[in-house]
């Protein structure tokens, strides 16, 4: 990997904004980790990539992409501490939740243990198995502010629960870091009491890579992980790694969707586990495959212009730290959590249900104002009403600096004037 350079490495903040992304003039990007965004330098190599692919489509997608896809699965194994043949690319998390859960064979009695922050579609996901699988699931409820302890020890218990009522816990799905709110999960803790209990381990790390540490996944060994490198690598979007390690590789017989490198049962037991698994993911039906190319490119820039991941995450943890608790003074009230484990800064809204009067609706009010962002602040800003509260959450990232927090609280703090004066009478929006 590139080593940080003296004469190219940029100041994060404003000056990395201005030099190195493309966003508007006037735009205030708060929100990095639904849809990330990727340098221009990497947006230029793919479109180079683009270009050659068009100048010759039968060279490029069928021996060149092949070459540069085995490079980028050896060049992110390491931030996984895997190895390149236990990674393979696919184009967004959903995909790679489907891939797993559309594998495993369920039988009568088997339960997927869920918690209720899981995202919204691998929740569908499981629900949608559950027509043509004989497996339910069990959500545990867990509301923030709690510590890791807690998260653990309802975790615990709901297992117990499980097996008292004479099902079998067969796999658990749990995140990285929460969606909403933003918060980093005790993954290491949770995989470790699946390995005690015999359940599969299954990692939602759609916010992991590029945004925690996961050089110790190998070690601590879930059973699966998906990760999107579209997100918080900066890799451009349909891209997402999926880590099955060698034990478990025998588990996946098919793509999603299901393409060239299936094989029957008797054709794939002619071949070892690990070159079925290999072939399998190398030609999934026919799409842009440039972004998975990229993600050398993407490590370079992160390696030479940033100093390295461990600086990415010092500088974006200390700001997400510093800029929740700047807001939360202006604004009058609390951070959701004090530490500085994450990106995400979740930041509470001075409005009560109260100050709504009798028809005010939480979510719908929450969603009326998350609309108002982009239509009228150039911006946007993920607010949700959570445990009887509204909240805010402000993606920091090496583009941002803690103005840009400032700016945030400002304009959530107008926006709550505009909630509390009820401009939104007539106008809610359907929230699901
Ligand atoms: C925790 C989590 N899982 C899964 C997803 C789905 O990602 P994708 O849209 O790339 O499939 C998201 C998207 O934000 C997410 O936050």
């Amino acid at each position: 990997m590139a080593t940080a350079d003296p004469d190219t490495v940029a100041a994060f903040g404003a000056e990395m904004r201005q030099k190195h992304f493309a966003f508007a003039e006037g735009y205030q990007p708060l929100n990095h980790g639904s849809f990330g965004t990727f340098p221009k330098s990497v947006l230029e190599y793919q479109r180079q990539l683009q270009f050659e692919s068009e100048a010759k489509p039968d060279t490029w997608i069928r021996y060149t992409y092949l070459d540069l896809l085995r490079a980028s699965r050896s060049a992110i194994a390491p931030l996984l501490g895997a190895e390149a043949g236990e990674v393979v690319l696919v184009p967004n998390a959903t995909t790679g939740v489907n891939t797993i859960l559309r594998n495993l064979i369920f039988q009568e009695g088997d339960v997927v243990l869920t918690f209720n922050t899981i995202y919204g579609a691998c929740n569908k996901t499981i629900e949608s198995l559950s027509e043509f699988c004989p497996v339910s699931s069990r959500q545990i409820d867990i509301t923030y502010p709690l510590t890791d302890d807690d998260i653990v020890a309802e975790f615990h218990s709901a297992l117990q629960h499980v097996k008292a009522s004479g099902k079998a816990p067969k796999l658990a799905m749990f995140d990285a870091v929460l969606t909403f709110p933003g918060a980093r999960f005790p993954w290491e803790r949770l995989v470790a009491v699946c390995r005690e209990q015999g359940v599969l381990s299954f990692m939602d790390a759609a916010h992991g890579i590029g945004h925690v540490e996961l050089s110790h996944l190998g070690s601590v060994g879930p059973d699966f992980m998906i990760s999107n490198c579209y997100k918080w690598l900066m890799v451009p979007r349909g891209c997402a790694v999926l880590y099955v390690p060698f034990r478990n590789q025998h588990l996946i017989s098919s793509t999603v969707p299901t393409s060239w490198g299936y094989l029957p049962k008797a054709e794939r037991t002619a071949m070892s586990a690990r070159d079925y698994f290999n072939k399998l993911f190398e030609k999934v039906s026919t799409i842009d495959n440039t972004p998975y190319c990229c993600i050398p490119k993407a490590l370079e820039f992160r390696s030479k212009v940033c100093g390295g991941e461990a600086k990415i995450r010092d500088y974006c943890f200390g700001l997400a730290r510093q800029g929740a608790a700047r807001m939360a003074t202006i604004l009058g009230t609390e951070a959701l959590e004090d530490d500085s484990r994450c990106c995400f800064a979740t930041v509470r809204l001075p409005l009560t249900l109260a100050e709504l009067g009798a028809d005010g609706d939480g979510p719908a009010v929450a969603k009326w104002m998350q609309e108002l962002t982009p239509s009228e602040y150039e911006t946007y800003i993920p607010i949700k009403f959570y445990a009887g509260e509204f909240w805010c959450r402000i993606s920091a990232q090496i583009y941002l600096e803690i103005g840009d927090f400032e700016w945030a609280a400002a304009t959530v703090m107008k926006i709550c004037d505009r909630a509390k004066s009820r401009e939104w009478k007539g106008q809610l929006p359907a929230v699901r």
